[in-house]
């Protein structure tokens, strides 16, 4: 089997840090301390690739503090803002490199201070396919702003160019999107996407709660989901133009679970406000309203505090290597299993214990996808 996973990043923001960050992490507890370590991983072993195994090889972004800049250097510059656990990563060897603006940075940015908002570069484009072509990436992890239809529609493009597998982490529909999904397809390429669910996050705890009053009888009847955060993606979320497909894609995640979608003005999920001291600290308060035996009613509420970031790369580590799987396999479109079971907005929607299932027979090799 060759290894490494050679992996490429559009938008080095919060989520890129912690991924890399994370690589280098668990890498270094495996070759300094020999330890292979578990925590924080659904999987260390994923069909033979160990998180160690995914290198870094290309990275594009468009801010002045991160373009020409190494990886290493870019993840730590702002208005990168999440906790930082392993500052000295090493050397990468990647230097970003300047992607097409397109529509990846929100006007309202420009009206708060520049360590909380993107800095266009000056610098002009470089060939996104030639590079990946030439860095012989094999797949793409997409950390792009919320919103940024053309720009993710560009890097996809790009994608398809260059051979390269997809990892769409950000609600603009790729994957789920069945013109696209059958041009990976036909191109032979697998990909996996979209939007990615955090590892213990809101949606999985609001779908987890939600398939728990199905399955005890009890009709919900009204629920909220209300996330505060005050990281860049809070920032651009305050665009709530910019939030058709990120409102879609996490209130579907919820309605799936149920037999009957609650009507449209009974469920409200989605980003509430920009909190800039809360940085990337994420917190969800979550209210279901519902009505068990003999039609008494009950409620819950829930308040939910995580780092956004390394929370997303727990499963961002997972849906690189099962991309690189099917990759091994010769397979080509969209892979059900793993995208049901880390993406919030899958081709298929399953509930998450069938989706672990999957995901788990997919690896064994039990199942073709
Ligand atoms: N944190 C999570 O748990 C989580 C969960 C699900 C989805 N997501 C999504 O993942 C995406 C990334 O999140 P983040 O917190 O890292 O965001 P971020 O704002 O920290 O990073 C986005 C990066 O993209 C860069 N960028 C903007 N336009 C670009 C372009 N055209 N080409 C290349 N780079 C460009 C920005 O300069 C910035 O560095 C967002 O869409 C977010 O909604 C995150």
């Amino acid at each position: 089997m060759a290894k490494p996973i050679r992996v490429a990043i559009a938008g080095v923001g919060n989520c890129a840090s912690s991924l890399v960050q994370g690589v280098a992490w668990y890498r270094r507890r495996l070759k300094r301390d020999k330890v292979r370590e578990k925590l924080g991983l659904m999987h260390y072993d994923l069909g033979g690739y160990a998180p160690g195994d995914v290198q870094f090889v290309a990275a594009f972004d468009i801010d002045k503090r991160k373009v020409g800049k190494p990886l290493e250097k870019a993840l730590f510059a702002p208005p990168n803002c999440t906790k930082v656990f392993l500052r000295d990563i090493g050397r990468t060897g990647v230097t970003v490199q300047m992607g097409p603006v397109l529509d990846g940075c929100p006007g309202h940015m420009a009206e708060y201070p520049d360590d909380q908002r993107f800095i266009p570069s000056a610098a002009p484009p470089v060939d996104v396919a030639a590079v990946l072509k030439k860095s012989r990436a094999e797949v793409l992890v997409h950390y792009l702003p919320v919103g940024s239809q053309k720009a993710v529609e560009f890097y996809a493009e790009a994608c398809l160019a260059a051979g390269v597998s997809l990892v769409n982490c950000m609600p603009v529909f790729i994957v789920s999107d069945p013109v696209w999904a059958r041009r990976f397809t036909r191109a032979g390429i697998p990909c996996v996407g979209d939007d990615i669910k955090a590892q213990m996050g809101a949606t999985i705890v609001h779908r987890t709660l939600t398939r728990l009053f199905r399955d005890r009888g009890v009709a919900l009847d009204a629920t909220y989901q209300l996330n505060t955060g005050g990281n860049t993606d809070f920032l651009n979320m305050l665009n709530r133009e910019r939030l058709r497909s990120k409102k879609i894609s996490k209130t579907e995640a919820v309605q799936s679970q149920l037999e009957t979608p609650l009507p449209p003005d009974q469920v409200h999920i989605g980003p509430a406000d920009y909190v800039a001291w809360q940085k990337d600290n994420k917190v969800c308060f979550l209210r279901m309203e519902g009505r068990g035996f003999g039609g008494i009613p009950l409620n819950l509420e829930l308040r939910l505090s995580v780092e956004d970031s390394p929370n997303s790369a727990g499963c961002g580590i997972d849906a690189i290597r099962l991309a690189r799987l099917a990759r091994d396999r010769g397979l080509a479109g969209p892979i059900s299993s793993a995208s049901a079971y880390l993406m919030k907005h899958p081709p298929e929607q399953m509930s998450d214990a069938e989706a672990r299932e999957a995901v788990e027979a997919f690896i064994a090799g039990k199942s073709k996808r």
